[in-house]
């Protein structure tokens, strides 16, 4: 029984049956009452009484349906959401798909984007990653059947509560203050997504959904019975080009399995590719290689560190627990993306060995990929301490500079390291960076034309876990050096 009497649960079927048809609204697990309320309010709104001339006036004009579903609709986010997909997404589907396509333009959708955290935290990270040049590969699209908060998303103002999963430094770095204790989105990152309304219910997606690389259909589906699930699920398949991946969230993956994409496992998590042949509308079988068995492209250190340094009187404490193979297990834990692990058993070493430099260093790593960039400062310092040419602690200061908008400290960091190694390609490759960033575009082509060489004259795999610890691999970086050369070389 719903608790208002003046609409009887018999009475709302009708609306339940339209709004299932319409949208795939499924109203069965406790929703019947926010119908109820939605509708009390909006035929208040028309002085209306009579349910009968209410459904008419539905199925005739689609504003007021608009305006029925924008009460509906559940549209929960916040930035950065589930944030070990977006960093599946940058460590790996990104160099792959730059890799396989490195002319073309890389789309990605967020289907059911509610207010616009989910393509801007998408943006945000590509524009750490590729600078302004992230805007021309790049092309983010955000799609919601709701259109208030479409129109939230393009202002792009936000209050506390959506930054509740995201790390200040972005923040600092993509928003600026707007009214009232709000944030407003910067326009590099504002510019870079397009938002638009869609009905994922409908038979046919727009233009703006077709050809995409990656899709995110997060937390969506919840609100859909089994048999919309499988619709909107082959419908989004069909705006994928072969060997794009659509991403749902945790809970939702289990019921996509439905033999319409690949279910692929990377780094612990579950996304959905599609293969070539997995359905029959194949827009675009020839524009990306073949995908191979999933295969990991961020290359982690796979090498042993270099020499560990031994306390020279080990106490027998020390000589119990064996600190050589608690690093190999912490180095275990940050390779298979368990950094909480890693980091536990990298501070159970250093309160042990305080001069152990590869723990420090792979600590800073594993702090700067969690954007905790003052402790990961601090833990280079300390490797440094103890060995002042320790060449990954240069590079990540430098990086860690670089990151936080300090150029001239970042050129000091990679210009010593450059010392220390002249085929060091990251401080190449950095430096080449941040002399872009200064106008000097003539020694930033030679920058990455050097880091360039070095990356095609070595054995990819092994320049990859050269300058330990890094979270790009080397044949990425080997794609943005050419992207950027050839940018470089227009302007
Ligand atoms: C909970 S939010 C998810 C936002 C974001 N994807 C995330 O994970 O944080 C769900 C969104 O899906 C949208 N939605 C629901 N049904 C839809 C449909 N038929 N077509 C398009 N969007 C829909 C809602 O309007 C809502 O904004």
């Amino acid at each position: 029984m719903n608790a208002n009497p003046e609409i009887s649960d018999i009475q709302l079927e009708p609306f339940k049956a339209l709004l299932l048809e319409i949208c795939g609204f499924s109203f069965d697990s406790g929703r019947g009452q926010s119908l109820h309320t939605a509708l009390i309010n909006r035929m208040a709104y028309r002085r209306m009484d009579s349910l009968m001339d209410y459904i008419a006036l539905l199925k005739r004009n689609p504003d007021e349906m608009h305006s029925l579903v924008e009460l509906l609709t559940v549209n929960e986010t916040y930035f950065f959401r589930e944030s070990e997909y977006l960093s599946l997404m940058m460590k790996r589907l990104v160099p792959e798909i730059m890799n396989d396509s490195p002319n073309a333009q890389i789309k990605i959708v967020s289907a059911g984007c509610s207010t616009g955290e989910e393509p801007y935290s998408i943006a945000m990270l590509l524009n750490d990653i590729l600078g302004s040049e992230s805007m021309q590969r790049f092309n983010i699209v955000g799609v919601d059947i709701d259109g208030s908060v479409i129109s939230k998303a393009i202002k792009g103002i936000y209050g506390k509560y959506s930054f509740r999963g995201m790390d200040h430094i972005y923040l600092e770095r993509y928003f600026e203050e707007a009214e009232a204790g709000t944030f407003r989105v910067k326009k590099q990152i504002m510019n870079q997504v397009t938002f638009q309304t869609a009905n994922l219910r409908s038979s046919i997606y727009p233009a703006v959904m077709q050809n995409s690389d990656i899709i995110f259909y997060r937390n969506v589906s919840i609100y859909f019975p089994a048999q919309v699930q499988e619709e909107i699920f082959a419908r989004l398949a069909d705006c994928l080009n072969t060997g794009g991946y659509l991403i749902v969230s945790a809970t939702e993956t289990m019921h996509h399995d439905l033999g319409i994409l690949a279910l692929v496992e990377m780094n612990g998590l579950f996304v959905y590719r599609k293969l070539p042949g997995t359905l029959s509308r194949d827009r675009r079988h020839h524009r990306r290689k073949e995908p191979e068995a999933v295969r990991p492209l961020i290359t982690k250190n796979t090498r042993q560190p270099e020499q560990l340094k031994k306390p020279e009187k080990p106490d027998k404490h020390f000589e119990k627990i064996n600190i050589k193979s608690l690093f190999d297990d912490a180095l275990e834990h940050a390779q298979a993306e368990r950094p909480d692990l890693a980091l536990s058993v990298l501070d159970k070493i250093i309160s042990q060995d305080q001069g152990f430099v590869n723990a420090h260093a792979l600590r800073a790593s594993l702090l700067i990929d969690a954007h905790r960039l003052d402790e990961a400062q601090s833990a280079c310092n300390e490797a440094l301490k103890h060995d002042l040419l320790c060449l990954s602690a240069c590079l990540m200061l430098g990086i860690i500079a670089h990151q936080t908008g300090k150029n001239e400290a970042g050129l000091k960091h990679f210009r010593k390291a450059v010392y220390l190694d002249s085929l060091c390609w990251p401080a190449h490759f950095y430096l080449a960076g941040i002399t872009h960033l200064m106008g000097e575009n003539k020694r930033a082509i030679a920058g990455y034309q050097t880091a360039l060489e070095i990356l095609s004259n070595g054995a990819i795999s092994e320049l990859g876990t050269k300058y330990f610890p890094l979270t790009f691999n080397a044949q990425q970086f080997l794609v943005v050096c050419r992207h950027k050369i050839g940018i470089l070389k227009k302007t």
